[in-house]
Order: structure tokens, then sequence, then C-alpha cells
């Protein structure tokens, strides 16, 4: 989707299957729109004054037989001025999308005439992700073959900066993108989605992009001693893989790492969990997606910081060679873990991959994704994910990015206390602590691999999918949680500098 900022005042050529957006506020319906023709301007104000329209949050009204050179103009509502946030604008254009789609609009042109202070990158958000869909193992797609929006037009005054919004408008949409690629691989079925086929994604990612790419198989993994990785990969006969992708940038010094946890399929292994939701365990691998798709926006982007992009994959089976609970396993650290229960497998591929990561790239800063436990979708729902730092800047950096992008983090603590649930009988570490505070003693299970280093965890089990529908989330689809955030982050870091 191509998006172009259109600064002159006048006539504009608008290209077929077009819509011209304008936007009003709920307390000030006023249609100032430059390019709005006046007898759609009366056709619009009617709706207005006959209080079929009220401008309220993700609403909207068409009309089609327009007396201007686009083919539709539609109206969207904003809600209230002084409540105007970018998510708004960004529901407001999920909203529109169904819309767009039966009116087979193809190109969108944003009139903001007198708008300054709209929030045009929030709106193209909601017009990528919601335009996202799910298809390719359909024999009828629902929706038939109706043409995507192909481009957008930001028509806006003269004194604008136009080329910055421009670029702020490239990178939205290439961010959006990228969440929509992390949601396909996400909702692509497990027998396809193997660890096999994340290392050749991210194959995929270095060949386009020049940076590095490397993939551990089993046996560079043992000569490693990464036996917490390899133990629950040992009841599959899919293979386990260590990913990992290096952007460089000669300009800096900094490094940061971004690791994802990539359970193909997690049946619980010999501590097996209940068939009725087992098939959304396909969705395990949404930490790896997300951080494999961060890394398309990175190589694109390219800003000044290196970033290392780490991958434990595997799949969690039942086979007769499978790990059980009971087992010790030493892990790539040289702590030893006590295996009461073979379902506890993020942690235990986190442990070696961030271990790895750090004893290998020593980055500056370590943030981890991960659909680790259930107790984190007890505890806050699917409306946020939660976040667990021992750092403080480190987490209030990536909460900037946050509320930025509208991917809700809310932090969880990690005292002390917490480290006493996991103590081992036998070995150093249990992988499982009491039922209460799950999420924490996981968090606080992977604190034992980080050493020194500031490091988040955030644990998307409960936003990572099945997320109750939003104008651009649909619940029957993976949400691609994580992509703008931590690219958000990341390019805030480089800007930075420090
Ligand atoms: N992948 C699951 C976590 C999960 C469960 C995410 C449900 C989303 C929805 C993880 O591997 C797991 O099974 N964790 C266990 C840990 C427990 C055995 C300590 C859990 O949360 O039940
Ligand atoms: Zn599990
Ligand atoms: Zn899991």
């Amino acid at each position: 989707m191509r998006v172009h900022v259109v600064q002159k005042n006048g006539d504009l050529l608008f290209e077929s299957s077009s819509a011209l957006i304008v936007p009003a506020w709920e307390d000030s319906l006023l249609l100032n729109g430059s390019y709005l023709h006046d007898n759609d301007e009366l056709a619009l104000q009617s709706l207005i004054d006959r209080e079929i329209f009220k401008g309220k949050a993700e609403e909207h009204q068409v009309i089609s037989h327009c007396a201007g050179a686009y083919d539709s103009a539609i109206m969207i509502g904003l809600g209230k001025k002084n409540e105007s946030t970018p998510e708004i604008a960004r529901r407001a254009a999920g909203a529109l999308c169904p819309t767009l789609k039966t009116l087979r609009i193809k190109h969108l042109y944003l009139d903001l005439g007198e708008y300054g202070a709209f929030p045009v990158t929030a709106f193209l958000d909601g017009i990528v992700l919601g335009q996202y869909e799910f298809n390719i193992y359909k024999e009828t797609p629902e929706s038939g073959a109706v043409p995507e929006i192909t481009d957008v037009s930001v028509l806006i005054g003269e004194s604008a900066d136009g080329a910055a919004l421009e670029a702020a408008c490239r990178v939205a949409v290439l961010m959006c993108l990228s969440a929509n690629g992390a949601r396909h691989l996400a909702n692509t079925p497990p027998n396809e989605m193997t660890p096999r086929a994340l290392a050749d994604f991210a194959r995929g990612i270095a060949r386009e992009s020049g940076c590095n790419c490397l993939v551990l198989e089993p046996e560079a993994l043992a000569d490693l001693g990464m036996n917490a990785l390899l133990g629950v990969a040992r009841g599959s006969a899919e293979p386990a893989r260590l990913i990992v992708l290096h952007h460089h940038h000669s300009d800096t010094a900094k490094t940061i790492a971004i690791v994802g946890k990539g359970v193909t399929f997690d049946t619980g292994g010999i501590s097996i969990k209940p068939a009725a939701s087992m098939h959304e365990m396909k969705y395990d691998m949404c930490g790896a997606a997300a951080v494999l798709c961060t890394m398309m926006t990175i190589t694109e982007l390219k800003p000044p910081i290196n970033v290392v992009c780490v991958v434990p994959a595997a799949e969690n089976m039942t086979g007769d060679a499978a790990q059980r609970p009971g087992d010790i396993v030493r892990t790539y650290s040289g702590k030893t873990v006590e295996v009461h229960n073979t379902d506890a497998e993020g942690r235990l591929i986190l442990a070696d991959a961030l271990a790895y990561t750090i004893a290998e790239y020593k980055p500056d800063l370590v943030v981890d994704l991960a659909t680790l436990t259930g107790a984190c979708v007890v505890a806050l729902g699917h409306f946020a994910a939660g976040i667990f730092s021992t750092s403080d800047d480190l987490a209030d950096d990536l909460q900037t990015a946050s509320n930025a992008t509208g991917e809700r983090l809310w932090r969880l603590p990690l005292w002390k206390d917490y480290d006493k649930l996991i103590e081992g009988t036998h070995a150093d570490i249990c992988n499982i602590g009491p039922r209460e505070g799950g999420a924490i003693s996981a968090a606080a299970f992977l604190k034992h691999f980080v050493g020194d280093t500031p490091w988040a965890h955030i644990d998307i089990a409960g936003t990572a999918w099945g997320v109750p529908n939003t104008p651009y989330w649909n619940t029957k689809h993976a949400t691609g949680y994580g992509v703008r955030l931590l690219t958000q982050w990341i390019l805030n870091l480089a800007h930075k500098g420090s």
C-alpha cells in the first residue's frame, strides 16, 4: 500500500474506485474537507442535520452518487475532540474496512484540510490491520476476490511538514504489514509451521535484506550444551532449531537483543493438555513470529543500532523419547533444572536462548516475548500483555512504545520472594511453582538466565490471539502483537542514540 502526502490545494485527479474520507468530531460536526464538492457536502450535512450521523467514534456514513470526481464520500466519526487519542483513529479506520471492501475501494483520499492534529499514522494502522484476512486454505474465500486498498493519499494544508508526515506514514504502513506477516505465520497450521519452516522464513528475511542468518541444528545445539531446548523437542519428529538474525549497523556500538518463544505446537508433552482448546496451541510460536517480523521492519529501515533476534524453536510432543516429569536437564548456562511439568516448556527453551544470546552477542538490553503462561491470561485477560523487568528505564521505554502503538503493557513484579517458589529439590531450579502467581514465577525462572544484563520479559499469552473483536483485530486471527511495539521501541532507541 502506497501513501502519498498531497499539499497542493485545488484540482486533484481522483483515481478510479476512490473514496474521499472526511473526518468529523461529535462536538464539532463541521465538514471542512477542502476537496469535498459543495453538493456532496450538502448531502452529508443533511445526514448530520437529521441526526443520522452523530460523529461518534467508529461511526461512518457513505454517499455513493457523488457530484465530486471520487466514487464515494465517507464521513467518519471520531468521538469528542478533547477525548481524542490515536487509538480512536486506529479503530475508526478498522471499522471502515468492511465498508471499503463492499464498495470495492482501491484508492483512499483522506481529506484533512482543517484537521492539523489528526493522527494520520494511527488511521493508516487501522486500514492495514483491518484489511487482514487469512483465506489461503479455503476453496471459496469468504470475502470473494475483492481488491484491497493500493493507495492512500493524505490531503493536507500547505503549512504542514509534508515530507516528515510521508516518512512517518511509510514507517507505520511497514510496521503494520510486518504485523500482518506475523499474523500469517501464527495462523498457518502447525503441520506446516514447524521449527524448520520458521528457520526458512528467517533465511528469507536474510536473503531479501542482506542481514546475517544463523540456524543451529540439533548437533550444534548438543555441542553447545543446549539441553533444555533439546529436551523439549525430544518427543517430536521435528528437530529443534535455534534461529538467529543479526542486523548490524556500523555507526553504533549499541546492541539490543529480542528473543521469541517458538513452540510450533504445545501438546503439553507427557504432562498433556486437555483436548478442548489444544488446537489453539499452534499459536505458541507467536513470540517467535513477532520478533522475526520485527526484523522485517528493522532490516528495511536500517536504524543505527545493532539488533540480534533469537528464536528457540521446538515442537512439544509426546513421542517415546519425550522428556519426563522428574527429568533433570543441564542448561547451556550450567544451571540444572528439574522438569516437574513438561507443559512449562517455554521457559526451558527460553532459558537456553537467553543465556546463549547474552554470552554470544553481549547485548546492552534484552527483551523476550512469549506466550508463556495461562496465568497471565487469568491476571490481565486479553487487553494487555504482562511485562516484567529488571530495569525501570527499559520498562519505561517499552511503555512509551506501547502508548504510541496501542499494544498495551501492564507491569507485574519480580520481587525476590517469588524466587523461593521455584527452588529445585534435586537440581538448582524447578520449572514450575505453585498455581497462584504463575506468570510471575515463570518470569522469576527466566531471570536466572539473564545475569546482570537489563532485561524485560513480555508475556503475550493473552494478547497474541483470542482477543475479542476490535475494529482492526478479528478474534479468529492471531493479532501480530509485539511487532509494532518492538519496532517502535527500537526506532526510539536508535534515535535517542545513547
Ligand atoms: N503455552 C502455554 C501457555 C498458554 C496457555 C498460553 C494457555 C496461552 C493460553 C505454556 O507452555 C504452558 O502450558 N504453561 C503452563 C505452565 C504451568 C504448567 C506451570 C500453564 O500456563 O498452564
Ligand atoms: Zn506448555
Ligand atoms: Zn507453551
